[in-house]
């Protein structure tokens, strides 16, 4: 059994430095140090990371850097890179690194390398892109395929969403895509809303091709495509699938030559770059997919070489250990400075908070101390004209991550100053804050100026990158993965598997065909339930 995390040396002497600078002030940590903020700053696969905004002083970081020696970060990390099976629970490999390994490179699943397969999926994703988006592909009728809709959901899902919105900029305009993952039916109907049957491809993406809302929408997609075409044939044009599971995507009757496939060792919530970036590659084409596995192979490099004390998602990653276990903070705000980066916030949620919201250790003890924090976030300027104030004057610590470009996507190069302008002044008002003197040497009237004060102090990291392109976007994502593989490696948690989701998918199967029965058929659950789903079922009646 490994050592308690709390009861490592590491943790302890960052138990007696947190008493000591807990209460330091970022006014005062940067008045004493006129070369802090160039030197709390680290710089890799094109990212620029300024921590220096951050309630941490030099030791600080020396000691954490400690703690993830002391916990073993960089073997756990070189395990993975080597294709050990580090999600112990499924004994499975953790290898969303090889699937943007360049061709060439060697990493073994059990003795056989898995570079060459990657590559070989790459290029029929690249040669079905190219035939959809040169009109080589054509529906069952002839016509082109304008509208690409992607069934799936969770890690099949808000990837391709969130990378589709983000790289609004190079679009095939001609390929529209849409995403419908909700069981509601709704969600459905609005995506499928005014389309041509006879122009539209559905993908089936699900890894493991047995998911309730994703087979459920397949096959309402199915009748639905049947219904306008009139041709059950039709299917073969319009639906093709992107799984691990050639069994089951045979029996819902997509031909497997138009099934792309990926593999065990691709986690759900790290597979946006395997086959289940089609619609992305579709929407971008498969130059600009390739930059895009280029900025994550980047990352990856960065975060498998650097030195810990320069290695970004390993300093990103102690910092959110930081103040989740020290500052005892319960959330962390990822705000993205770009429009285009709305659904960034929502897609790491998956990714951080599937990750990392675990309870039991890797030897299956229950953890002593807190793991993975609430994920929120929305783009700014956006947030500070809602929730920013609370950040600002509330009673909770929250730490937030401000994720910036320097050159703008917009033709307008003005805004892009106005939207930066409010990027570094966020960081600086959370930081510094306005002291009662201040306030009153404006002019404050007595009575509002201890309103107006803002005490300051709260933490920020500032990511920066040059523009929000296919291999920006690479890199950023990589940086939350490996942010999130550190925080997992410290606190000896298996971030790559989510028995969590599964109980309440088991009670909802039961409750399918309760709420159809009669009004009073016996119910064996909670006297909450059983009265509920009676409600329901007299409501509906
Ligand atoms: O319910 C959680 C989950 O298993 C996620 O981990 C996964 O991304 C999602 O469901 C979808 O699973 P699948 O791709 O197998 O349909």
């Amino acid at each position: 059994m490994s050592q308690q995390l709390t009861e490592t040396q590491a943790w302890q002497a960052l138990e007696a430095h947190y008493q000591n600078v807990k209460d330091a002030d970022l006014r005062t940590l940067f008045a004493e140090d006129g070369e802090r903020g160039e030197r709390l700053t680290a710089e890799g696969a094109e990212l620029f990371l300024d921590f220096s905004k951050n309630r941490v002083t030099d030791e600080t970081i020396r000691l954490l850097l400690d703690l993830a020696r002391e916990r073993g970060v960089e073997a756990r990390r070189d395990a993975m890179f080597r294709g050990e099976k580090i999600n112990i629970t499924e004994r499975r490999a953790v290898l969303h690194v090889a699937l943007r390994a360049p061709a060439g490179t060697r990493i073994e699943v059990d003795g056989q390398d898995v570079v060459p397969e990657v590559h070989e999926v790459l290029d029929r994703m690249s040669a079905f892109s190219e035939k959809v988006r040169n009109g080589g592909w054509t529906g069952h009728t002839g016509k082109r395929i304008r509208t690409v809709v992607n069934i799936g959901i969770g890690g099949s899902y808000l990837g391709p969403e969130m990378a589709y919105r983000a790289l609004r900029e190079y679009r095939d305009p001609a390929l529209a895509l849409r995403f419908v993952s909700n069981v509601d039916g709704a969600n459905f109907e609005a995506a499928t809303e005014g389309l041509d049957a006879a122009e539209t491809l559905f993908i089936i993406s699900s890894k493991t091709f047995t998911t309730l809302e994703t087979m459920t929408n397949a096959g309402v997609a199915r009748e639905w495509l049947v219904g306008k075409l009139g041709d059950e044939s039709a299917i073969a044009k319009h639906f093709v699938a992107v799984s691990t599971n050639t069994e089951e995507v045979r029996k819902f009757g997509i031909d497997t030559a138009n099934m792309f496939g990926f593999w065990d060792w691709v986690g759900g919530r790290y597979s946006m770059d395997s086959a289940i970036g089609l619609s992305t590659m579709l929407s971008i084409g498969p130059d600009n997919y390739r930059a895009l596995l280029a900025g994550f192979h980047a990352m990856d490099e960065h975060f498998r070489t650097a030195p810990l004390e320069r290695n970004l998602p390993a300093l990103l990653g102690l910092l959110t250990v930081w103040y989740n276990n020290f500052f005892r903070m319960e959330t962390l705000g990822v705000m993205p400075y770009a429009a285009d980066l709305a659904r960034f916030p929502a897609y790491l949620q998956q990714l951080q908070m599937e990750s990392n919201g675990k309870h039991v250790d890797l030897d299956g003890r229950h953890v002593t101390y807190e793991t993975g924090p609430i994920i929120w976030g929305e783009p700014g300027t956006d947030g500070q004209h809602s929730f920013f104030q609370l950040i600002h004057q509330g009673t909770k610590l929250i730490p937030c991550d401000l994720i910036g470009f320097i050159k703008p996507l917009s033709a307008n190069a003005h805004q892009h100053d106005l939207l930066m302008a409010n990027f570094f002044a966020q960081a600086e008002a959370l930081a510094f804050g306005k002291t009662l003197d201040e306030v009153k040497a404006e002019g404050t009237p007595d009575y509002q100026a201890p309103f107006r004060v803002m005490d300051g102090n709260r933490p920020t990291n500032i990511i920066l990158a040059d523009k929000l392109t296919p291999h920006a976007l690479g890199t950023l994502v990589a940086l939350y993965e490996h942010s999130v593989f550190t925080q997992g490696a410290v606190w000896q948690i298996d971030s790559f598997d989510q028995w969590g989701v599964e109980l309440g998918k088991v009670l909802a199967k039961r409750i399918i065909p309760e709420l159809s029965a009669a009004g009073d058929a016996p119910l064996g659950h909670d006297s909450s339930t059983n009265a509920l789903i009676r409600r329901y079922r007299a409501g509906k009646a």
